[in-house]
């Protein structure tokens, strides 16, 4: 049987989430005959997902609509937008920009097939639901083809949603109440992407260290647990996971870092604020003090973890004070790396009623200090690898020929000479020189390298 081939191309938005997101709809449309391609230009359907984090953010898709009018004008194209942006004003986007035939959140892409049906009768589609069954019971397993081209490293999504009502936060109403996937369709997903050559897996989460996915004895599993098992798997090398909150972090979890060789020694662990009156303002549920204890047992379990964050400035009614005091964290805990935002007021927030919201020009002033600050940290512990060895996982070509580029187990990317008989192999490199946004290194002895000996667990 023959299919007339189709193209999709598929623009993510925002979180890591969201690429993976990207990546399963795209292997749910192979199986309808579907091939992704890189441009918009000519492409058969075409998906924003989206992201509705921080107002700029949303404000995007609309611009990107804009842009996409002419090719809709010139061709039959069916345009989509999808994620969260799609979950938070559903059929308003309709409204505002009838370019678009369907709007779908986050946890209805499995139904993808039936909406493009129903866009083929002539009409529009617009679900927002958060329906009962399991969108990953739905949706095949990930392609081998495309698996292989997206390179070494994977993400696999454990748990989505969020129960915890940031009072500055979308993600608790566009992504929904808190999701665990079981622990066998998480294993089995894993071994499948190893098995296709993926050596490195960050499990994903919006909340990913309150993981409690039911395991094969019929008891919910922590992400401790989890990363044990996964541990396990023959060939996988490094392993990740992100976002954590941290109420989340039980001893179960910090001891992982402690005992799994494998589990990279990186954790994005958002504060948002160092002001203990922000933070419950917040609604963050924990303190200052809480963090510091934790990031000390932490350091104690793992000597060499490097710590990122996220951080929230101008949230209303922080004073000078409060602000002093997310300097004072950011200061006492030494950041590897770090995002830092703006306060954003969204729609259906608690946050964004407050009366006491923060003048724009205080919100940008402090935004440059602190970035200032984390820029700083994030140099300091470039300049503090120098010297040393680290494993790094090549995976794609430098800008210039002659060079590859891999990753370090703190997420930098770190460039050698070499060339792509390398993608894929882990080695242990000297770091020569830190640059702002890379390493350089030297690898060891071209005779020495390529021996199997060298491959480290990382
Ligand atoms: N305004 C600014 N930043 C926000 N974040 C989440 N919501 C907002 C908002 N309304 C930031 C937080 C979070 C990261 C993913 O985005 O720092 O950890
Ligand atoms: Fe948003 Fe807070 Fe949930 Fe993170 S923990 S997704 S910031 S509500």
């Amino acid at each position: 049987m023959s299919r007339a081939e189709k193209t999709v191309f598929i623009k993510s938005y925002g979180c890591q989430m969201n690429v993976y997101d990207s990546s399963r709809m795209a292997d749910i449309l192979e199986r309808d005959g579907y091939r992704a391609v890189d441009t918009p230009d000519g492409a058969d359907l075409i998906i924003l997902n989206t992201c509705h984090i921080r107002e700029k953010a949303a404000e995007k898709v609309y611009s990107e609509l804009g842009r996409l009018r002419s090719i809709k004008q010139s061709g039959k194209t069916t345009i989509a937008v999808a994620g969260c942006v799609a979950q938070a004003e559903g059929e308003e986007i309709i409204a505002r920009a009838p370019v678009v035939d369907m709007v779908f959140g986050p946890q209805s892409y499995h139904r993808l097939p039936d909406f493009l049906a129903t866009v083929e009768t002539g009409a529009k589609v617009v679900d927002t639901e958060f329906p009962a069954e399991d969108k990953f019971d739905h949706m095949p397993a990930p392609a081998r083809t495309r698996t292989e081209a997206r390179g070494r490293t994977a993400f696999v999504t454990v748990q989505e949603g969020c129960d915890k009502f940031c009072t500055f936060c979308v993600v608790p109403y566009t992504r929904g109440a808190e999701v665990s996937r079981p622990v066998e369709k998480v294993i089995h997903e894993a071994r499948r992407l190893v098995a296709m050559g993926v050596r490195e897996i960050t499990l994903l989460g919006q909340n990913v260290n309150a993981y409690h996915g039911v395991g094969p004895d019929g008891r919910d599993w922590s992400l401790a647990r989890l990363l044990e098992a996964l541990a396990e798997i023959d060939g996988l090398d490094r392993l990740r996971y992100t976002t954590s909150h941290p109420r989340d972090m039980d001893d179960a979890l910090i001891a992982a870092h402690r005992d799994i060789d494998i589990l990279m020694p990186y954790l994005h662990l958002p504060v948002q604020s160092g002001s203990d009156r922000i933070l419950k303002a917040m609604n963050r549920q924990h303190t200052r003090a809480d963090y510091f204890a934790i990031i000390d047992k932490l350091r104690a379990a793992k000597p060499d973890l490097a710590l990122s964050s996220d951080f929230i400035v101008g949230f209303p009614g922080e004073t000078d004070a409060d602000f002093e005091d997310t300097l004072d964290l950011v200061s006492a805990v030494g950041f590897a790396q770090a995002y830092s935002f703006k306060y954003s007021p969204r729609p259906g927030t608690p946050a964004a009623e407050a009366d006491d919201q923060i003048d724009e020009a205080v919100k940008a002033e402090r935004l440059a200090r602190l970035q200032a600050l984390l820029r700083e940290q994030q140099a300091t512990f470039a300049k503090s690898l120098e010297g040393r060895t680290l494993s790094v996982l090549y995976e794609k070509s430098g800008r210039k020929p002659g060079q590859v580029i891999g990753r370090s187990p703190y997420l930098q990317p770190v460039v050698v000479n070499g060339d792509e008989s390398l993608f894929g192999r882990i080695e242990s490199v000297r770091i020569t020189t830190a640059g702002p946004n890379s390493l350089l290194a030297d690898r060891p002895m071209a005779s020495a390298a390529s021996t199997a000996s060298l491959e480290v667990p990382a």
